[in-house]
């Protein structure tokens, strides 16, 4: 890999306040990308700028909803203003509420569609015409290794980003006649504040700095779908691939090693 492929590179990042979009920030920062983290809170993004005012283009902060279109549509103008284009979109932002759907209100379900789903429409409208003027064009969503299953009480957070993988592959032919590059990145668990919160504390979590790494290395041979960690791909791939009525009965022993588990914890 390259130390220079990012050098200059405009860069904007959602759901950069933290975890994964923040660790992103502050590596492509470093590697002399020129940065737009993105978030809803300003003070948050205000600290992560501050951490990189020695590097060669400092993190500029941008504040908006990624669940408004207007803000959306405002954001993208700022940045047109500020750097004429951009080369790299990172749609990152995202919710998880975990429990039965008996437990989850609808408040919750709403807030999973519109910051995981939506917002990646409202995202492409908004930007893509910015990536048009750019000599790179990369777009780049954050998907799930749960995108390719359900697991239980995680499985609204997972439709919501099975939906958003099959539209960003879905765009994946209007894209590339634009010249615009894809990559969907889908990780398995990875070691952050939102992973501490879920329901599969059992699966390992990987580094975040390992995590940053490797999406690195997707998104420089700009490889259309960035699966991480390697072995969570392949379990995830494999059982994808079994048939149906195998698939419904082992959720059924997952289910109920899940309550087990749970009734051992408490
Ligand atoms: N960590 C994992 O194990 C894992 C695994 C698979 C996929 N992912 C995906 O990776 C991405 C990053 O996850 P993470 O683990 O880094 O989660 P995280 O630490 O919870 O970060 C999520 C980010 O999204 C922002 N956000 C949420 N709603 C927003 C909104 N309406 N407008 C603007 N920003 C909003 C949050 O901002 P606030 O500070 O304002 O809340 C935060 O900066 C997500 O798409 C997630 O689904 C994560």
């Amino acid at each position: 890999m390259s130390n220079h492929y990012f050098r200059n590179t405009r860069v904007l990042i959602t759901g950069a306040t933290g975890g994964i979009g923040q660790a992103l920030a502050l590596e492509l920062a470093q590697r002399g990308a020129q940065v737009i983290a993105a978030g809803r809170n300003h003070a948050k993004l205000q600290q992560l700028a501050e951490c990189s005012q020695h590097d060669q283009h400092p993190i500029q902060t941008c504040v908006f909803d990624v669940t408004d279109f207007k803000q959306t549509l405002a954001a993208a103008q700022k940045i047109h203003q500020l750097l004429g284009g951009i080369d790299m979109v990172i749609l990152n932002a995202a919710v998880m509420y975990q429990g039965s759907f008996d437990t989850l209100t609808v408040d919750q379900c709403q807030e999973m569609v519109n910051t995981n789903y939506l917002s990646l429409l409202y995202g492409v409208k908004a930007f893509v015409p910015l990536l048009e003027h750019s000599a790179i064009p990369h777009l780049v969503g954050m998907s799930s290794i749960l995108s390719y299953l359900y697991t239980p009480e995680n499985f609204v957070y997972s439709s919501t980003k099975a939906a958003g993988s099959h539209f960003l592959f879905g765009l994946a032919h209007e894209l590339k006649n634009k010249n615009i590059s894809l990559s969907v990145i889908s990780p398995g668990r990875i070691n952050t504040g939102m992973s501490k919160k879920s329901t599969l504390a059992n699966v390992p979590a990987m580094d975040l700095n390992k995590a940053i790494k490797s999406i690195l290395i997707g998104l420089e041979k700009r490889k259309s779908e960035i699966i991480l960690p390697y072995s969570q791909c392949l379990a995830v791939k494999l059982y994808a691939k079994l048939p149906c009525t195998i698939r419904r009965k082992l959720d059924i022993v997952s289910y109920s090693l899940l309550s087990t588990l749970k009734r051992t914890q408490v």
